[in-house]
């Protein structure tokens, strides 16, 4: 019988309860039992943990956060941290770790492994969308919704206004939220960390919109744009631009709450119970991924070495529909 530690870690994502379920309710039909760490790797440190029972994860599918919570612990980067962290996994007799987070969780995991030689697995849960290995990640789908029934609204006000909005979206590195939204909401443009984004073109683009007419817009800004986020490009854009009245909307933390979608809830169940059947077989140091359709393990150090490459095509097509 194995005695499976399982966290969330990182910025917390809709469908990390449902994660937990999965692996929690996988374990127990393995006649494994679970203990949950409170706030992640720091939880880990301090001893927060309790052994989960079903009723833990009873009614908890629909729910968005996560109830095991999370933090990002600096301590945990220090071999001192970890230490403590794994002495207190010992006594308790932990003989296998699910993390369900996002790369920085999955780099902790790989020292964790190492340094207490016991089998660590890990489910991607983040908005961003970033990690190599998996088409999806956990809690994006939900984020990308949120961000494109929010923006539908602002479309109505900015059309019965005349104006212009930049709507800033989250992903400090990464594009993925910014460029599904833009696609979703027919967006007149939109500005990813992953491409340079130059203003003049983009004006370009907007003083072609006004010569035809059009009297309002949306500009999806990813927070993490070279060249800042909403604020600073809608500032940039009304120097040049007068006759346009510009507005900025940052959708901030809103994206990273609510009750996970349908996708969500079943990409995470898919993935917490994979977790559990890679320590059944063995694996180690590995993130359960969906490529395709098919659940994958991915070495964590692939998972973290290179973030996931935003799609030419879905940027092309962005293009091609404004
Ligand atoms: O969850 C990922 C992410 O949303 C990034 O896109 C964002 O920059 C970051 O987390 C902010 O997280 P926090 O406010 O928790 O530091």
């Amino acid at each position: 019988m194995k005695h499976v530690a399982v966290l969330t870690s990182g910025g917390d994502a809709p469908g990390m309860n449902a994660c937990i379920r999965a692996v929690v309710r996988s374990a127990f039909r393995e006649g494994w039992k679970v203990a949950g760490v409170y706030r992640g790797y720091q939880g880990m440190i301090e001893n927060d943990l309790i052994e989960i029972t079903q009723d833990h994860v009873h009614n908890t599918i629909h729910r968005g956060g996560t109830w095991l919570k999370t933090a990002r612990s600096e301590e945990f980067m220090t071999v001192e941290g970890r230490q403590k962290a794994i002495s207190h996994l010992r006594e308790r007799g932990i003989d296998a770790v699910v993390v369900i987070g996002g790369d920085g969780s999955f780099r902790g995991a790989i020292a964790l492994s190492k340094e207490m030689n016991i089998p660590v697995v890990g489910c991607p849960g983040t908005i961003d969308n970033d990690l190599f290995g998996t088409d999806f990640t956990i809690g994006y789908d939900t984020a990308v919704n949120t961000a494109v029934e929010a923006v539908d609204r602002i479309r109505d006000t900015a059309t019965s206004h005349n104006r212009l909005f930049f709507v800033e979206v989250m992903g400090r590195d990464a594009g993925f939220i910014a460029l599904r939204t833009g696609i979703a909401v027919g967006a007149e443009a939109v500005l990813i960390p992953e491409t340079v984004t130059y203003i003049e073109d983009l004006s370009s683009k907007l003083a072609s919109d006004w010569a035809s007419q059009r009297r309002s817009g949306i500009i999806i800004v990813a927070e993490g744009d070279d060249q800042g986020g909403a604020v600073e490009v809608a500032k940039q854009v009304q120097e040049r631009f007068p006759q346009w009245e510009t507005k900025v909307t940052v959708l901030g933390h809103i994206q990273r709450g609510g009750h996970p979608s349908a996708l969500d809830r079943i990409l995470a169940s898919r993935m917490g119970h994979g977790a559990i059947q890679a320590l059944k077989q063995g694996l180690s140091s590995v993130m359960v991924g969906v490529k395709a359709g098919q659940v994958v393990y991915i070495p964590f150090e692939q998972a973290t070495k290179h973030h996931s490459e935003i799609s030419p095509y879905l940027l092309d097509l962005i293009e091609a529909l404004r």
